[in-house]
Formats: C-alpha cells, sequence, structure tokens
C-alpha cells in the first residue's frame, strides 16, 4: 500500500478538487473491490466535523457518507442535539468499504480497517480537515478516535474528554452510531445514544 499521497492534486483549492483526485485513489488494495470512493461531505465553512470510521454497504453504493442504517441512528441523534446535518462535514478516517463476501457471495459483511489501510488513507482526512478547519471534531467510535487521537485512546474510558489532536485543538469522541445498532436493545442501547447526544452536545458548546 503506498498511500495516497500519490494521488493528491498538485494543488488544490476548497474540497471539489480534492473529492475529484479522491475518486482516482489506488493508494492502498480497498480500492479494488469497493464501488467507488466515499469522500467527506458538508460546508467548507463548518465549524464542526464528525468522522466516522468507514463507508458501509449503502455508502459504497451511494457514494455518500453515514446515509445507511448507522447514517439514520446519527441522524436521530444530530436532531436530537438539534444540530442540522446541512450545517456540518461529515467524512470517514478510510474512504473505501472493506468488506468480505459471504452467503455464498451474496452478501457483503463490513470489516475493520487495518492500521496500513488507516495510514494509507490518513491524508485525505488530513487534506479535508486543512480547507474546512473545524473549531471541534467529534470522533465516532474507535477508529477515528484512534487514527486521530493516538493508539492507546480507549473509547470506554475516554469516551467525551476534550482533547487536543494534530487535526483541532478541541476533539472529542463518542460512541459509533453502528456500536448503538449492534446493542440488542433495551437499556444499555438507549443510554449509548444518550451519551452519544450528550456528547454531540458537548461538541456544540465548545463551539461558542
Ligand atoms: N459507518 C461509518 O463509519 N461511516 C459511514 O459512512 C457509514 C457507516
Ligand atoms: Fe485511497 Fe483511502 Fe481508498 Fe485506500 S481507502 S484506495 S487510501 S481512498
Amino acid at each position: 500500500d503506498r498511500g495516497a499521497r500519490l494521488y493528491f492534486p498538485d494543488q488544490f483549492d476548497g474540497l471539489n478538487e480534492l473529492r475529484s483526485a479522491a475518486e482516482g485513489c489506488e493508494g492502498c488494495h480497498l480500492h479494488e473491490p469497493a464501488t467507488q470512493t466515499v469522500f467527506g461531505k458538508g460546508p467548507a465553512n463548518a465549524r464542526l466535523a464528525l468522522i466516522g470510521e468507514q463507508p458501509g454497504d449503502i455508502e459504497d453504493q451511494a457514494g455518500q457518507p453515514f446515509i445507511g442504517p448507522a447514517g439514520k441512528v446519527l441522524d436521530e441523534c444530530l436532531a436530537e442535539a438539534g444540530i442540522d446535518r446541512d450545517d456540518i462535514y461529515i467524512t470517514n478516517t478510510v474512504k473505501h468499504f472493506k468488506f468480505k463476501l459471504i452467503s455464498g457471495g451474496k452478501r457483503r459483511l463490513h470489516q475493520k480497517p487495518n492500521a496500513r489501510e488507516i495510514s494509507a488513507c490518513r491524508p485525505w482526512l488530513d487534506a479535508e480537515m486543512s480547507v474546512v478547519k473545524p473549531d471541534v471534531v467529534v470522533c465516532l467510535g474507535a477508529t477515528a478516535a484512534q487514527s486521530v487521537i493516538g493508539r492507546e485512546f480507549r473509547i470506554t474510558r475516554q469516551r467525551g474528554e476534550m482533547v487536543t489532536s494534530d487535526i483541532c485543538t478541541q476533539t472529542l469522541s463518542t460512541w459509533h452510531p453502528s456500536a448503538i445498532l449492534r446493542q440488542p436493545g433495551g437499556d444499555c442501547k438507549r443510554a449509548m445514544q444518550a451519551e452519544l447526544i450528550d456528547d454531540l452536545r458537548s461538541a456544540i458548546s465548545a463551539l461558542s
């Protein structure tokens, strides 16, 4: 894996040029089986940025982040926290869907990106953040938190803590919406969702 750097535009003014360049990225092997690059979405002047893990099955087909089941949970949480999705920038740590085929090739099962893939893709995230320059970054889940904050970060212990990272002086991490979806239901699920909403509210407070 040679990394995304080779596929960078010589110069870029904004997100559109980055997005176009990322469409052709072959910086790691993940581009091969995936449908397309799923770049971040949102206004370049967004003050809040959310960073997920990688596109899922639906996102891979549609080319947009967080529009599948996890996106629905995220939308509910954003609404509860009083955040308009159109005002914020939403992206992922890794821009291609990593999966393995199951059920005789009929289904695509999500697989966690590894450290090599995360670091191969990191230049896109850095470039997005250099354009958007958000005042607050929220990492959704351990993959984003460990890439942005550090490998030692533990979401179970450090969720909701505001820390300084390489990409933003105000970076906090919370549950990934998919982790909430995976809960069997009941109190635990509701508690996690309440914590995610709480963390989004903290992020908004940190803006003012
Ligand atoms: N999970 C993510 O981390 N990102 C998406 O875009 C969708 C699901
Ligand atoms: Fe490039 Fe990232 Fe896709 Fe790998 S996952 S091919 S580095 S865009």
